[in-house]
């Protein structure tokens, strides 16, 4: 079969599964840093056909990966060999007492302000972090105090390697910092979370004074990932990489930010291999004068 009667097959089959089939889509334009190569990305409207996928995709051997806002990856100049699949928005959120189901695919920040609007808070630290729910749990994201496994009471998975759903309780995966149990063949699809009764209005001043915090100390005007490294423990990656005066430095377009050390910018066209090249420089340098080495928070996709 030629390249272009396959690529159709797959389309065929995609529909089929009431899936939309993207052939290789430039990553610059599906990540927040805006670099990467291409990749094949498949987006799935329902997620109940997610077995008759898989077992396309494994019967093709082709290898996939989850995508979901894109806002913490650094994609590769060359670009991916596996399909990424992504979850479509477009489900509401269900809310029952204080429990929120969140479809996974949603905004993050859309979750935390439709919840507060319904008078639960719990997550407004989490206002102002770019990407999904599904990524946000995966990733156990956190700022100013809150981190999502903090509120999180069950979540709803399609186990890629057995082809199963299953809604796992809270109390068997593990959330630490910057890090869930669940495995890379994990789809997690929704979850439930568990809020506090608060009036809108007190829980939108905290979001307005979190966005406050983050506007001022953050570039979230530029192109980022957001944290590029782990704060090792008892030390801030930031303020380390600021002491020893690396705040502007510049590799091709990409440039350690002026406003958060921990943030590197596409100020220009940056590629990958500039954000890769600063990464290590910053690694090398920590290395060097902390004896400290940086774990990355920003997943690099090769
Ligand atoms: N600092 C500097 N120079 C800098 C940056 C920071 O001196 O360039 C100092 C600050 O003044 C402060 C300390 O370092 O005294 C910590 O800085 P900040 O409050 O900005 O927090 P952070 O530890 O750098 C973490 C998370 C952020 C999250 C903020 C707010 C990590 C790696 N970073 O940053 O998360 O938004 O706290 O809660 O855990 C992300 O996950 O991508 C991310 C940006």
């Amino acid at each position: 079969m030629s390249g272009l009667a396959r690529q159709s097959e797959i389309s065929k089959q995609m529909a089929a599964f009431g899936a939309e089939w993207l052939p290789a889509e430039p990553l610059t334009r599906h990540t927040s840093l805006g670099v990467g190569g291409p990749a094949d990305i498949i987006r799935v409207h329902d997620s109940r056909r997610l077995p008759k996928i898989m077992a396309f995709l494994h019967e093709q051997g082709v290898p996939w990966r989850m995508l979901g806002g894109g806002s913490n990856v650094l994609v590769v100049d060359q670009g991916l060999p596996d399909v990424l699949l992504q979850l479509a928005r477009g489900e509401a959120i269900a809310f029952v007492g204080n429990r929120a189901e969140v479809p996974a695919a949603t905004n993050l920040g859309t979750a935390v302000l439709e919840c507060a609007k319904r008078n639960l808070a719990g997550m407004e630290g989490l206002a102002g972090v770019p990407g999904t729910v599904g990524g946000a749990l995966r990733m156990n994201a956190g700022a100013y105090g809150t981190e999502i496994g903090d509120v999180v009471r069950a979540v709803t998975v399609f186990h890629g390697a057995t082809g199963l759903f299953e809604t796992v309780k809270t109390e068997n995966v593990r959330f630490e910092y910057r890090h869930s149990s669940f495995s890379p063949d994990d789809v997690v699809l929704a979850a439930t979370l568990e809020l506090r009764d608060c009036p809108y209005a007190v829980t939108l001043e905290r979001i307005k004074e979190c966005n406050r915090k983050r506007l001022a100390s953050q570039p979230i005007q530029e192109k980022s990932a957001g944290c590029i490294f782990k704060n090792p423990p008892g030390h801030s990656a930031g303020k380390m990489i600021d002491e020893l005066g690396l705040k502007g430095t510049q590799v091709g377009g990409a440039v350690i930010s002026e406003r958060h050390a921990n943030f590197i910018v596409n100020r220009d066209h940056a590629t990958a291999g500039d954000v890769l090249k600063l990464m290590d420089l910053v690694r090398a340098r920590i290395l060097k004068a902390f004896g400290l080495e940086l774990e990355e928070e920003v997943i690099v996709w090769r």
